[in-house]
């Protein structure tokens, strides 16, 4: 079973509208994703075996296919482009819990912590050329060029990630640079490609693009503050790693940004040197600062701009859905 977006009725009832729809076409993915990773290599087979229960929520193929649903119907080629977008992202994270030393994801142990972290680079590069195989199928140039050059942005966006950590200046527009990169650009390039497989002209492509890159910013956001906020019971991944790590994140910045000089030197103090109690010692201050208000605020304005990006769309359910589902992410719980 896919797991929810969040984890309330509004989100089982969203993800049942969403399986009642394009129900047919997710299960496609699925087989076109095991069947695209399968390996005879009993070492392969044993980590992918692993992978079977280390199932997402699948967004990135639910927006391929829902755009492609709304601007006029799902094709095999967009179950093929959701299965490969899928495993970038896998891969990405696969990557980002050896990044990050988290030892739990999608509810089970991460790659490395049940391995290694040598596994975990491999897997990792074993599912982003697999990806690229796989897109080649498709025999169109033109899809290979935008999923290889969304991945080079990703790419691009976790490594100024690292190349900031410990920066306790970064500044809002360089973390929105970064996240762009690091998550809004696939979910942007899912939605652009699903409109132009279902023959879309090109000002709806760079509308649906929009929307992807919109949705995916709050998305983002939303993750940072479950990052500050959340229960791994609830999100079934490690948090705390922005603090440990050192990765400024929205409501930090904001904090930093409007704290009198005295407390902003203690909250340069906290970060500085990160361990257990950083968390619990900063989540007071960042909820009577506003801190965690703003970024709520900032994440519900992209949501805004993701639904008005859908107005060049025919009314139905499949935009609909993205609707909800636009308006959704920025309130998610997991
Ligand atoms: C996690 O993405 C990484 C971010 C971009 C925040 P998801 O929350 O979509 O992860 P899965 O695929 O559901 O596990
Ligand atoms: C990185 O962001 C997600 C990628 C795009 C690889 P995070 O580090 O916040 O993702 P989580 O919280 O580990 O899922
Ligand atoms: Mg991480
Ligand atoms: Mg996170």
């Amino acid at each position: 079973m896919n797991r929810p977006i969040a984890t309330d009725n509004s989100s089982a009832t969203l993800m049942a509208r969403v399986h009642t729809l394009i129900g047919d076409s997710l299960r496609n993915v699925e087989r076109i994703f095991q069947e695209e990773l399968a390996s005879r290599h009993p070492f392969v087979e044993e980590v992918l075996g692993h992978l079977a229960g280390y199932r997402g929520k699948r967004m990135r193929p639910m927006l391929v296919l829902l755009t492609a649903q709304a601007c006029g119907g799902v094709e095999h080629a967009h179950c093929v482009l959701a299965a490969a977008i899928e495993m970038i992202h896998t891969a990405t994270l696969v990557h980002d819990d050896v990044l990050d030393e988290a030892t739990t994801r999608r509810h089970v142990a991460t790659v490395n912590s049940r391995w290694s972290n040598e596994t975990s680079v491999l897997l990792g590069d074993y599912m982003f050329t697999h990806a690229f195989h796989l897109t080649s199928s498709l025999g169109d140039a033109q899809a290979c060029r935008a999923i290889g050059r969304a991945t080079n942005i990703v790419c691009e966006g976790e490594m100024s990630q690292v190349a900031e950590r410990g920066n306790l200046d970064l500044s809002e527009d360089q973390y929105f640079e970064i996240i762009e990169g690091k998550t809004a650009e696939l979910c942007a390039v899912a939605c652009e490609l699903g409109a132009r497989h279902a023959g879309s002209s090109e000002s709806v492509c760079a509308a649906l693009d929009g929307y992807g890159r919109d949705l995916g910013i709050a998305f983002q956001i939303a993750d940072d503050l479950l990052d500050v906020l959340g229960t791994e019971r609830q999100t079934g991944k490690t948090l705390g790693s922005d603090l440990q790590k050192q990765k400024l994140t929205l409501p930090i910045i904001y904090l930093l940004s409007q704290a009198a000089p005295e407390l902003g030197a203690r909250v340069r103090e906290l970060l500085a040197r990160p361990d257990e109690n950083t968390r619990g010692e900063l989540l007071p201050i960042l909820e009577s600062s506003g801190a965690i208000e703003y970024a709520k605020a900032r994440a519900v304005a992209y949501t805004v701009a993701a639904r008005q990006k859908l107005v060049c769309l025919p009314e139905s359910p499949a935009r609909q859905i993205m609707e909800d589902m636009a308006e959704f992410v920025a309130l998610r719980s997991a």
